[in-house]
């Protein structure tokens, strides 16, 4: 393990949401792009959470990973912690359990605090552990999860590329509609939905992305748009509400999303407004797919029914820029702000993984645990 590890896209030209060392994390301030670039440090599991809770970070896995990186700076600079090793375990899965509290929806967030406390109760009960010891083993399995999201995101692109390529008549032209933002500032880096985009714009086949505003946050109009300039990706930009009349003029040859929960049956959580554009998918006969690594399964979950929906505040209806700018609305109008909607397997027509692609075997479902089971020790594509 190197002893300053980070994501491992120093030098490339690629947006960070998330910039680590050892001893130090710095997350973009992601509620002032596209016209400002600012970094926030965090310094503990305090700033983490609110960070988190506040949409300076926000996307599953970098929600996941910022989590587990601000517990891993505030114990790298922790100087007095006079406990035994259980001790130092139940410090660290407090903080761990506080940190999941910050959003409900992303299943991400807690798959990494369960991990991470399995690691911190082994190094507890190892022979020669101390408190220092249990500590580094969290430090070293937290950024072990930032290069590993990286490694996931390029594995979802190349998968999901080659996958679409070969369900087209015409495989060298193709456009693609996205929602949300699920790029670089998601994740660790590359992204999921946006990963696969950009891996069909590097192998010469994209004709044009689209993507949508993604109200009330705008993380399509802020957040995907400002990736796709950035990476000279040809696209354009639509209002949520444009997504049926495009893909009724043919100009959608894909429609790829990302994922905060995948039921066990491919139920799938994702940015509120995923399931209206899966059922406009479906009326115009377009392939829809999921691009998620598989941290963001939740096969504890029979179906999507159970998934837990965040609501959020009222102010980012009623105000700009998501809640951040002047009035729009109606003062004394009510508002329901659910963050995240579920899309029914039956529109899914296959899910992008690190391990390959998921698809459907004659029912309305995904066998997800079959394909977990399958995909632990090779690849399926
Ligand atoms: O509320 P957000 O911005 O955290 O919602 C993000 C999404 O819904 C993304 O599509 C999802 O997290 C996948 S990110 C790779």
């Amino acid at each position: 393990m190197a002893t300053n590890p980070s994501n491992g896209l120093e030098g490339d030209n690629t947006l960070q949401s998330i910039c680590y060392h050892r001893g130090s994390l710095k997350l973009l301030d992601q509620r002032k792009l596209p016209l400002e670039t600012t970094y926030l440090d965090i310094k503990d599991a305090s700033d983490g959470w609110l960070a988190i809770r506040e949409m300076v970070v926000r996307g599953a896995p970098a929600i996941a990973i910022s989590a587990a990186l601000s517990l891993a700076v505030e114990v790298s600079n922790l100087e007095n912690f006079n406990g035994t090793p259980v001790e130092a375990a139940s410090f660290l899965a407090g903080k761990l359990d506080y940190l999941v509290s910050s959003r409900p929806t992303a299943v991400n967030l807690s798959d990494a605090a369960t991990k991470l406390k399995e690691v911190v109760s082994k190094a507890a009960a190892a022979a020669a552990s101390n408190c220092q010891s249990v500590f580094q083993a969290y430090i070293e399995a937290a950024e072990i999860m930032l290069a590993d999201d990286v490694a996931s995101n390029k594995a979802i692109g190349s998968y999901g590329a080659r996958f679409i390529q070969n369900q087209q008549k015409d495989p060298t032209k193709l456009s693609v509609l996205t929602h949300c933002n699920t790029g670089s500032l998601a994740t660790a880096g590359y992204g999921t939905a946006l990963g696969v985009i950009r891996a069909l714009h590097s192998e010469g086949v994209l004709e044009r992305a689209y993507c949508t505003e993604t109200r009330p946050f705008n993380q399509g109009s802020r957040l995907t748009a400002f990736e796709l300039v950035h990476e000279k990706i040809p696209a354009t930009l639509i209002a949520d509400s444009a997504a049926a009349a495009l893909m009724k003029d043919s100009k959608v040859s894909a429609v790829v999303v990302g994922a905060d929960r995948v039921a066990a049956n491919g139920d799938t959580a994702n940015k509120i407004g995923t399931y209206s554009l899966a059922l406009c998918a479906m009326h115009h006969n377009i392939p829809f797919y999921v691009a998620a690594p598989l941290t963001s399964f939740d096969s504890s979950l029979s179906s999507g029914k159970e998934i837990i929906i965040e609501e959020r505040s009222p102010k980012e209806m009623l105000n700009a820029r998501g809640g951040l700018g002047e009035q729009v609305a109606a003062s004394g109008i009510s508002v329901w702000n659910p963050a995240f909607d579920v899309t029914p397997a039956s529109l899914i027509s296959g899910i992008i993984t690190e391990k390959g692609v998921i698809t459907k075997t004659g029912t309305d479902d995904f066998d997800i645990k079959d394909f977990i089971n399958k995909a632990v020790g090779q690849c399926i594509a």
